[in-house]
This record gives structure tokens, sequence and C-alpha cells, in this order.
């Protein structure tokens, strides 16, 4: 019997990318999970769509490997819970349990979200607490549950104070500290949700911190690619949110996933590790490297009315790379180029 993976959120970015690397890497089978409520429908990022129904889901692909059930995630869930073998029994899918879990359902958005609309957000926690008691019944065999960054205090990423953020700075047995937002808050709560589940009920599962992942295919709504966009319209002058000063520390979702498989292979406690690059990168600097590879030197305009989150978000590898041997393998330049050259493809077919 060959293997089959679930993956939730699978529409979105960082699903899609999971998605195709699964398909592409292996001979399993995938069940995908997305309502679309942001995630894009496979037809516009699955090469060589082509679809067949079964039943109220499609099953994509020459090879019919990638089944597609469209809604919320919780919907499913609760079939499941009134009827464990929900999906053998209704789509005659035969399999005994998911081999690979990734639940990369959620509702994320940008700051724009974040700050905007925080109750929203907070439907995160329903979503995760449906889905981690799913898991102790299910017991795939192994669980990858992607936290954030912004589960870490963000009194330790203010203008005054801002320090390298290591894994110990989240520590279920001492004081936690103030995650960000509402977002913040869920991603812990997974995280602590995933360590119950590995010690209560035996599952294997591991956590995973991303600071800002970016790649060629995420929404424009995502800072990164929308720089990107502008500076190949050669935009000048350059608006910035804030001052621009604020930094993330970006990482590509091709070195992401790979660390996702390395974590998975090794891990199995519910702890959480960082995926980040370990450098600081202001968007004033982000803007420099864009005019760069645009060829141009735009001046900046700070917006100064939206909302910027905390100020420096940067990741300490020194645990991962000391335990693991892993560091990103895409430099932020050669990433933004990746992305850049998408984005003038994009615009180029867009004017034909
Ligand atoms: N992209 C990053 O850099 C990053 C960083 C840290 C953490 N994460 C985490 O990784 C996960 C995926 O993030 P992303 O960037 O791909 O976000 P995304 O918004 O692109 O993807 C989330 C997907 O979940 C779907 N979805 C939302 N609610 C749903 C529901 N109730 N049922 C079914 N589908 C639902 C959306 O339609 C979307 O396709 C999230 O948990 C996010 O918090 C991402």
């Amino acid at each position: 019997m060959s293997k089959i993976h679930l993956v939730s959120g699978g529409c979105g970015f960082v699903g899609r990318n999971m998605v195709r690397r699964l398909l592409n890497t292996t001979q399993d089978k995938v069940f995908m999970i997305d309502d679309l409520s942001i995630g894009r429908h496979p037809s516009e990022w699955f090469e060589g769509y082509e679809a067949e129904k079964l039943d109220d889901i499609e099953v994509i692909g020459a090879e019919k490997r990638l089944y597609f059930w469209k809604g919320d995630f919780r919907n499913l869930l609760f079939y499941m819970r009134e009827n464990p073998r929900y999906i053998q029994d209704r789509y005659h899918i035969d399999f005994d349990r998911f081999s690979d879990v990734f639940h990369f359902a959620a509702i994320v958005g940008g700051r724009m979200k974040i700050e905007g609309d925080p109750m929203i957000v907070a439907l995160d926690l329903s979503i995760d607490a449906e889905f981690f008691f799913w898991v102790t019944q299910h017991k795939p065999e192994r669980v990858l549950y992607p936290s954030s960054s912004a589960a870490y205090p963000v009194s330790l990423q203010s203008t005054d104070y801002a320090i390298a953020l290591s894994e110990g700075d989240i520590d279920f047995n001492k004081n936690l500290g103030t995650p960000d937002m509402t977002y913040g808050w869920s991603k812990l709560t997974g995280e602590f949700l995933a360590q119950i589940a590995a010690k209560h009920y035996g599952v294997r599962v591991v956590c995973i911190r991303p600071f800002s992942g970016y790649g060629e295919d995420q929404e424009l709504s995502y800072p990164v690619p929308a720089i990107a966009a502008r500076a190949a319209g050669k935009e000048d002058p350059f608006e910035v949110w804030g001052s621009g000063k604020q930094g993330r520390d970006f990482v590509h979702i091709d070195d992401v996933i790979d660390f996702i498989f390395i974590l998975m292979d090794q891990i199995t406690d519910g702890s959480a590790y960082n995926i980040g690059s370990g450098k600081l990168t202001s968007f004033l600097e982000l803007i420099e490297i864009f005019g760069e590879i645009a060829g141009y030197k735009p001046t900046v305009k700070p917006l100064l009315d939206k909302p910027v989150g905390v100020h420096s978000r940067y990741a300490n590898m020194e645990y991962v790379t000391n335990k693991f041997g892993w560091t990103p393998k895409i430099s932020v330049r050669e990433g933004m180029e990746r992305v850049y050259n998408k984005q003038v493809e994009r615009i180029h077919r867009e004017q034909k």
C-alpha cells in the first residue's frame, strides 16, 4: 500500500510548496484540504492541471496522486470525529492511517490582518484545537505543526531592546512573555498542544518557528513580492510602511521545506525550532537590494500611518546549526532575485 499524506491549507503559500515537493520527490499520495479563503485553486498552480471528480472532491494530475477536499478543515475534522474512517469510506481510498500530516490551514494574512482584524485570526485557536484532538485519535505516523516567530515575546523585539530570538526564549515551565497579537497567542497555544499530544498521547510531532518565509509564488499582499513588483515597475519615490528601519529575518521557502523534513526525521516530542537565516534585514535594506537588482536608486517615502509590527525580529540559529548542522542554502540576495524575476515575468504576461 502506498503512503498517503495530509496537507491542510495545501493551496496556500507554504502548503502549495509542500504539496509540489511531496509529489515531485515521492510516489506517495497527498490528501489536500483548503477552503480557498486565501489559497488559490490548484488549476492556478498545479503544473499540468487536470482533474476528475470523485464524489465532492477532485483527483488531480495525470498520476491521480493528489486529492483535493475543498472546505473548512474543521468540518472535515468533525466528520472524522463522527466516523474515524470517513475519508476511506466516503471516497473509497484504501489506507490505514495518514503517514505525514502537515497542518498549514490557518488564518494568517499580513500585518493589516494581524492588527486590523485580530478576532478573525483568533479563529486559528479553534482550527488548531480540533486538529490536535483529531491527531491524538488518528495517530498519524508524523505531524508537522507550523508555529511562528510571532510566538516569541514582543518585549524582546522592541526599538529599545531587540535580541536574536533563541528557542529557549519560550519555555512552558517558566514565564512565557506576551506573543504577537492573537496570531502569536494561537501559535504559542498550538506549540503547547503539540507538546501535550506528544507527551500524553504518544504522537510524533515537531513544531517549526519560521521567521519571514518568502518565495516566488507568494501572494502580493506580503512585503517581499509586493516590494519586488514595485521595484520592477521602477517606483520612485518608493513607499515603505513605517520608517522602514524595522527589520525581519527572511528565509526562502525552499530552505524552509528542506529543513522541515530534517526535523520530522529526527524530532518526536513536540519541541520547536527556528527557521531563519539569523540575519536581520531592514525594509530600507530590502528596498536597496531590489533597487540594485532593478538597476535604479529610488528615494524612499515612509508611510507612517501603516502598521509595522515589532521593530526587529530575527533568529538566533546557533541551536539549530549545532544540533542539525543546518543553515539555509539560498542567500537573501539570490532569493530576492528569484522573486524579482518572477514578478517581471508576471508583469510582462499581464501587459500582453
Ligand atoms: N509564510 C511564512 O513565512 C510563515 C511564517 C511563520 C508561520 N507560518 C505558518 O505556516 C502556515 C501556512 O502559512 P502560509 O504563509 O502558507 O499562509 P496562507 O494564508 O498562504 O495559507 C493558509 C491556507 O489555509 C487556508 N485556510 C484558512 N483557514 C482554513 C480553514 N478553516 N479550512 C481550510 N483551509 C483554511 C487558506 O485558504 C490558505 O490557503 C500557517 O500556519 C502560518 O502561520 C508561515
